[in-house]
């Protein structure tokens, strides 16, 4: 078993990962998040694969109860948020209790804002169950929900006391939802490691096929890069805005087709869109966006924006994301598949001419 320590001035916490981590989980949580009562919070697609087990798991320790909410991006709202915190209460649940976030993103995102505001603050444990929670939404400390302005715009910092990434519980993911957590991954390399980008392309083919081993290294080294990185600007005041590469086509891509693509889809698509204006700006090495597009490609990731999306609705969409202060349009470039780009006074972000990407956009559009 593999332990990554993040360290942050508040707040010091191990991410452990491989197959199998999840049976040590009782020891764990009494070392690292002791409470009277444990509450796990999951969804109605994760709960009938692991949450008895958790359950069970966790009531040697203490008493545990579950909350369970309806799956899916669109219930990552307020409306589930005080439903899960109006069912803590009338259960009881007082403030030396703890939270553990069984589920995807959208489930560490939700009961992490829930574990951030319950009695001003309890517990957090993450037992992220997706490869995008492991390999990305589960680090960091970002908690939140989404209202009808946008994504995200609701939420607080809340780091956890412990993320146990038990890679077999990858199993029942569908295979869509892998790739789509392979994304955030190619977007680690991406920003900070070639090596890790010729690994990934090396051994694509056992870890679509979900290979233990691979798995856990997929898992590690991107933990590894994403923590590096928090560690270093924990509140995203400079360099955390690299691990938006990808995002700021992304998200307004997610808006444009109204959630109808996948986050790490559209992350996907928006890497591919970044780096070829990255290399229209001369800021990007040529010859980059078509070494990501390869990749994606042999992942099984789409790299087109879909013939659906108007490009104009995109930039609209992208251009009103709450990263762009004042409708000025920002990326986070690569100078090369590696390695990330700042500007010459050392920003790690970039103004955009919406009609530079407006050309890109369309050039791209299936
Ligand atoms: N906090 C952060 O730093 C951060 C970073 C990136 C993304 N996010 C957020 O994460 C969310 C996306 O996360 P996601 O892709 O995990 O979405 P998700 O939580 O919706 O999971 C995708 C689907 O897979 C199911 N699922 C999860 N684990 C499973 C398993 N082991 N077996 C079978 N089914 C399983 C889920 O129930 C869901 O239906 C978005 O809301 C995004 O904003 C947050
Ligand atoms: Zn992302």
């Amino acid at each position: 078993l593999l332990e990554i320590l993040v360290s942050l001035p508040n707040a010091t916490y191990p991410v452990q990962i491989g197959a199998g981590t999840l049976d040590h989980l009782p020891e764990n949580l009494s070392k690292y998040s002791p409470a009277s009562t444990y509450a796990v919070i999951t969804d109605t697609t994760v709960s009938p694969y692991y949450a008895e087990r958790v359950r069970k798991a966790v009531s040697t320790l203490a008493p545990c109860h579950v909350f369970v909410f309806e799956a899916g991006e669109v219930n990552k709202t307020r409306t589930t948020w005080s439903d899960l915190t109006d069912r803590m209460l009338a259960a009881g649940i007082e403030r030396d209790g703890a939270v553990i976030a069984l589920g995807g993103g959208v489930v560490g995102d939700l009961a992490g804002f829930v574990a951030a505001t319950y009695h001003r603050g309890i517990d957090l444990i993450h037992l992220p169950t997706s490869l995008l929670a492991m390999v990305d939404s589960s680090i960091g400390g970002k908690t939140g929900v989404d209202t009808e302005s946008g994504k995200n715009l609701v939420g607080a910092f809340h780091q956890p006391r412990l993320v146990v990434a038990d890679v077999a519980m990858l199993e029942t993911l569908p295979d869509r939802q892998l790739a789509a957590g392979l994304a955030e991954a190619v977007k680690h390399g991406a920003i900070a490691d070639a090596a890790y980008l010729e690994w990934i392309d090396r051994c694509r083919g056992q870890i679509l096929a979900k290979r233990a081993d691979e798995l856990a290294h997929l898992v590690r080294r991107s933990v590894e890069i994403k923590a590096d990185i928090v560690m270093a600007d924990e509140k995203e005041a400079g360099r955390r805005a690299t691990l938006n590469f990808g995002h700021t086509v992304g998200h307004g891509l997610e808006a444009a087709t109204s959630f109808g693509i996948l986050h790490g889809e559209a992350v996907a698509v928006g890497m591919v869109s970044e780096a070829r204006l990255g290399e229209v700006m001369g800021i990007t090495e040529p010859g980059s966006a078509e070494t990501l597009l390869d990749l994606l490609g042999a992942l099984g990731l789409p790299h087109q924006i879909p013939s659906s999306c108007q490009v104009a609705d995109l930039l609209e969409s992208a251009r009103s994301d709450k990263k762009n202060r004042a409708g000025q349009l920002r990326f986070a470039p690569i100078r090369r598949p590696g390695e990330s780009a700042r500007t010459a006074t050392g920003k790690w972000t970039f103004e955009v001419q919406p009609e530079t990407l407006l050309n890109v956009l369309r050039s791209q559009t299936a």
